[in-house]
């Protein structure tokens, strides 16, 4: 009884994402739509956060969460590494929206998430001209972390391949904690939390850049994946 529900089980999950066909939660506008653009932009809304969950039988990883390993802060006052990093949040987009140009082969796709880094970190070095050093766990939450993806795609084969994108971000607030700072010096440490606190902004700007790109490099390889997976004729229908 219950073998026979495994195999019922896996054989419908095989049916439903089998290698060439657009998974389920993802349905097919029309590129005779009218209002092409509206009708992809609900599609990602609608099926985004599954997709974000990853789909293994399409090869495609989870972006919710999103495992980006070792992570080197590339900054000359500040040597900072991240091991271990992993992001969170993702899968609870919002699609401010997405623009399609068929013709042109262009697309655009402006989303806001709520995101929490977490990685061990390991930092000497100077923030805000305050020496800073320690290694221990660091946390960041990102509020309305708004990512902007320009990309432009051909059809090679019949297959949609994205020859390049371009990308910007901004955000409302950064809260970081970094636990053992300074060896453990509890006054020190909960000093330097609170100024990068205050002054976050000049703060991200330092220390993040290479985790944005980071972020946004994995969310444009699992859709390229999804791009190399499914024919464009059944991502997009004539
Ligand atoms: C497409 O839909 C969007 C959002 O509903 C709307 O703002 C836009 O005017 C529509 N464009 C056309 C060509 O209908
Ligand atoms: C992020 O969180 C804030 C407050 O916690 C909330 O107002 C906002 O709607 C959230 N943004 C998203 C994209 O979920």
């Amino acid at each position: 009884m219950s073998r026979l529900l495994c195999l019922a089980v896996a054989l419908c999950c095989t049916l439903e994402a089998r290698a060439g066909t657009l998974p389920s939660f993802l349905s097919a506008c029309s590129a005779s739509d009218p209002n092409l653009s509206r009708c992809v932009e609900k599609v990602i809304a609608v099926g985004g956060g599954k997709f974000a969950k990853g789909i293994p039988e399409l090869g495609i990883a989870s972006l919710d969460p999103v495992h980006l390993g070792r992570v080197v802060v590339d900054n000359p006052a500040l040597k900072l590494t991240f091991d271990d990093t992993v992001v969170t949040g993702l899968g609870d987009f919002i699609v401010n929206s997405f623009k399609i140009d068929t013709e042109k082969g262009k697309a655009t796709l402006d989303f806001t998430a709520n995101v929490t880094l977490k990685a061990n970190y390991d930092m000497d070095g100077q923030v805000l001209i305050l020496p800073i050093r320690g290694n221990g766990q660091a946390k960041i939450k990102i509020t309305n972390l708004n990512i902007v993806i320009k990309y432009d795609y051909k059809t090679v084969d019949g297959y949609w391949t994205v020859t390049g994108y371009e990308d910007s971000y901004n955000m409302d607030r950064a809260q970081f904690k970094f636990t053992n700072l300074f060896n453990g010096n509890k006054e020190l440490a909960s000093t330097i939390n609170r100024v990068i606190n205050d002054n976050w902004e000049p703060v991200i700007r330092d220390i993040a850049p290479v985790a944005f790109q980071t972020i946004i490099s994995a969310c444009v390889n699992e859709a390229k994946k999804l791009f190399a997976a499914v024919p464009a004729d059944r991502l997009l229908l004539p």
